[in-house]
């Protein structure tokens, strides 16, 4: 069976029909950039564009950097502000036509897509999916069921929004060695595992291709440690699980 999957990311809105017993594109994908401001409009029109590269005229489900509570984009801390208290759904769905639309925060995403066909397939106890990319995204299982919204990017850490000091756009922007921003990681990960004690840390976002840089500086850390496997596609195919779910075909 195939849903269609959209992400939508800092620099690019990426989607395509997903192949739900494989967990993988059903076809290459097509991606457009992100607009800046990203507003709800502009994107909305974006999500458009690339579902319409297809002919598609199923359920799709899309993936959205922010809290999302049935439908509503609740946070926006890396678009624009016209996303809070928004009917995303609403909004989607009718510039699609109609399309029954669901919409979830990305680090579900990925983290579902990567509990079903990844790194966490068949790990029970609590795992942790961490996605380093303009933010810190996080989704927390407990025997293979998400606690959705969890939001761990925003944890304090001495005294400043941890993805602002450990997020892959904080090395970029302040232009730190492996070994510095590995240390942030490293104290940010320690944190989380005294909240949470999971078994399993899960690193997605794009670092996660240059995991051989950065994962053996990470000691002093109990659980186990491993780069996401989908990757670049995590977003989409969990978004299209969901979606999947959502209208139960
Ligand atoms: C947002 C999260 C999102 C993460 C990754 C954070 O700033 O608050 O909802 O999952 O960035 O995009």
């Amino acid at each position: 069976m195939q849903i269609f999957g959209v992400d939508i990311g800092g620099s690019g809105i990426k989607g395509a029909p997903v192949d739900l017993e494989r967990g993988d594109l059903a076809h290459e994908r097509h991606k457009v950039l992100t607009p800046h401001p990203a507003t709800p409009e502009g994107v909305a029109d974006c999500v458009a564009e690339v579902v319409s590269a297809f002919d598609w005229s199923g359920p799709v489900g899309v993936t959205f950097p922010g809290v999302v509570t049935d439908g509503i984009t609740r946070t926006a801390a890396n678009v624009d502000k016209g996303w809070v208290d928004l009917d995303a759904r609403t909004l989607l769905s009718g510039r699609l036509g109609g399309l029954p639309v669901t919409v979830l925060n990305d680090a579900d995403a990925a983290g579902v897509a990567e509990m079903t066909f990844g790194a966490g397939r068949g790990r029970t106890g609590t795992v942790i999916l961490l996605t380093l990319g303009t933010g810190i995204g996080s989704a927390v299982f407990t025997d293979g069921r998400l606690l959705a919204n969890t939001e761990l990017g925003h944890l304090e850490l001495r005294g400043h929004d941890a993805e602002t000091k450990a997020s892959t756009r904080a090395k970029e922007e302040e232009d730190l060695s492996w070994e510095h921003w590995a240390k942030r990681v490293r104290r940010y990960l320690a944190h989380v595992e005294m909240l949470f004690s999971p078994e399993l840390f899960i690193i997605g976002g794009g670092v996660s291709r240059k995991a051989e840089k950065f994962l053996p500086l990470l000691d002093g850390i109990r659980a186990d440690i491993v780069p996401a496997q989908l990757q670049n596609n995590a977003g989409i195919v969990g978004a299209a699980m969901a979606a999947r779910r959502a209208t139960q075909v």
